[in-house]
């Protein structure tokens, strides 16, 4: 009994000893520096990943379609008439300031600079400079041998500081002036879409073209299914910013940012990694995904997967922006703000300052009172509740995922009918003044 209770106060004794010793709390505040090291390093690493990595995907945009001949066009060995800086920023892609030199900057802002000239976008290319597009050259610097693309050609714009389609990076916001149909239906080499969806060429470029400003479609790969009841089954690019503790993400639900990220990059940039997702199976659901066995992909060469953690951290770390004084009516915002958590209860769902459902985010079409085509495309069939936070960068193209609500109004009408909220014209001018307002100054 007493040697027990000997042997129990020793350990003590020995533990305090150990404590005194050791350099806590100096120890602790060495582990938050590292801490902060990790995380000063993701941000840099999923930064660059965001903005430049291609993952390898060049094999397919370049090797496959042979986009980078269309750019080029036939006077630089491509086919085609090429790609003038025009045509592109008409096609929305954008053009980073910061990569231009101040001499190039000067003469653009000059007019000095021929933008009808294919010459002139390989010249951009070689500086880097094309938002979300890298060019591949020859060795001397002269032949496009590829191109491959980013998360930032969908998921960034430009602040148009220079003119229009030209600025600074604006990372996270939706491009919602890029044409990305039109942009792939350039492509000289479609047959691979061709084989994968088992119809000819013209329609693959058909239904490309038909997609529309702003919108994607991401399941096409999947089930080919190429219309629902709004017409083209495309969705629009949402914003990659503000996503920070909203659980499930893409308009239906799919996952995480760090499931989508992996399935991005895989199956709709053509990167080359590793993706994982048996529900893609489903054969009923997913006839061409579970034919071509897309949730089973492996690569020799895994260039995505080093990459997801840094990729996850930096897109977490996109803080949804503000919206620019004087863009909405304070007043009738603050009104709208009470009714938003009150009366018209849009916060049931859209719960600030997530502006998603702390939890499961997902409901049925006939919840939200819509059609159920795009969620039927989805595994778990439902829709995502939108975060709303920065809903003002991205009022062109509509709301809702395939942009059927041409404005807020819209929006707030349509709740309004089908929640039966009563709600009068002031009212409902004062919730859109309200969304237009988040997130508020921070
Ligand atoms: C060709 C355009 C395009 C490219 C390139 C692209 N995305 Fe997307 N992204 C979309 C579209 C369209 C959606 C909506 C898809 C859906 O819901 O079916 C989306 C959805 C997302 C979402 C969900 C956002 C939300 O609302 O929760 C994230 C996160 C995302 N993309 C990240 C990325 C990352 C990271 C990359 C690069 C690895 C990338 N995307 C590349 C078009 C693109
Ligand atoms: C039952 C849950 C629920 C309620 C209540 C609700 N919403 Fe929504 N909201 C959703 C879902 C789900 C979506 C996504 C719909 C889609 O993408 O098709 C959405 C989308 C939106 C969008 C479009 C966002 C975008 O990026 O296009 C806006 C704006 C919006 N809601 C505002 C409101 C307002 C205002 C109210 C109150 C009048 C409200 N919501 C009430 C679930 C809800």
């Amino acid at each position: 009994m007493l040697a027990r209770r000997f042997a129990v106060s020793a350990i003590g004794f020995v533990g305090l000893l150990v404590l005194i010793g050791s350099d806590w709390p100096a120890g602790h505040w060495r582990s938050d520096r590292g801490v902060d090291a990790h995380a000063e390093r993701l941000l840099e690493e999923g930064r660059k990943a965001f903005r430049f990595d291609t993952f390898g995907d060049e094999a397919f945009w370049g090797g496959e379609l042979r986009l980078h001949d269309a750019i080029q066009g036939e006077e630089f060995g491509g086919v085609g008439a090429g790609l003038s800086p025009r045509t592109a920023l008409g096609l929305g892609l954008k053009v980073d300031l910061d990569a231009l030199s101040g001499g190039l900057a000067q003469r653009i802002r000059q007019g000095r600079v021929d933008l009808d000239d294919p010459a002139t976008t390989l010249a951009l290319l070689r500086l880097d400079a094309v938002v979300g597009v890298t060019g591949f050259f020859d060795e001397r610097g002269e032949r496009l041998q590829a191109v491959g693309i980013q998360c930032a050609l969908c998921h960034a714009t430009v602040d148009d500081a220079l003119a229009p389609g030209i600025g600074h990076r604006l990372d996270g916001w939706a491009n919602r002036d890029l044409d990305v149909g039109s942009i792939i239906a350039f492509a000289p080499d479609l047959d691979v879409l061709a084989q994968l969806l088992g119809v000819d060429e013209d329609t693959v470029r058909e239904v490309l073209r038909g997609w529309g400003v702003g919108k994607f479609d991401a399941e096409l790969v999947l089930d080919g299914k190429t219309e629902g009841p709004q017409g083209s089954a495309a969705t629009l690019i949402p914003p990659a910013f503000g996503l920070a503790g909203v659980n499930l993400h893409t308009w239906t639900g799919w996952g995480s940012v760090s499931h989508w990220n992996a399935f991005v990059a895989n199956l709709e940039m053509h990167g080359q990694g590793t993706f994982y997702d048996p529900r893609l199976d489903d054969a009923t659901k997913f006839p061409i995904a579970a034919r071509e066995r897309f949730g089973h992909v492996r690569s020799e060469d895994d260039r995505i997967t080093p990459k997801l953690p840094a990729l996850h951290f930096y897109q977490l770390a996109l803080a949804a922006p503000s919206p620019p004084r004087g863009s909405f009516d304070a007043a009738a915002a603050a009104r709208g703000r009470a009714l938003f958590e009150g009366e018209a209860r849009c916060a049931d769902c859209h719960v600030p300052p997530l502006y998603t459902e702390p939890g499961w985010n997902l409901h049925t079409a006939e919840e939200i009172g819509i059609d159920d085509f795009q969620a039927m495309r989805s595994p778990d069939e439902r829709y995502r509740t939108a975060p709303l936070a920065g809903l003002w960068t991205h009022q062109k193209g509509g709301f809702y995922h395939d942009g059927r609500f041409a404005t807020l109004r819209d929006v707030v009408d349509h709740y309004d009918a089908h929640f039966r909220l009563g709600l009068s014209g002031a009212e409902r001018d004062d919730l859109v003044e309200y969304l237009k307002s988040i997130p508020e100054d921070h």
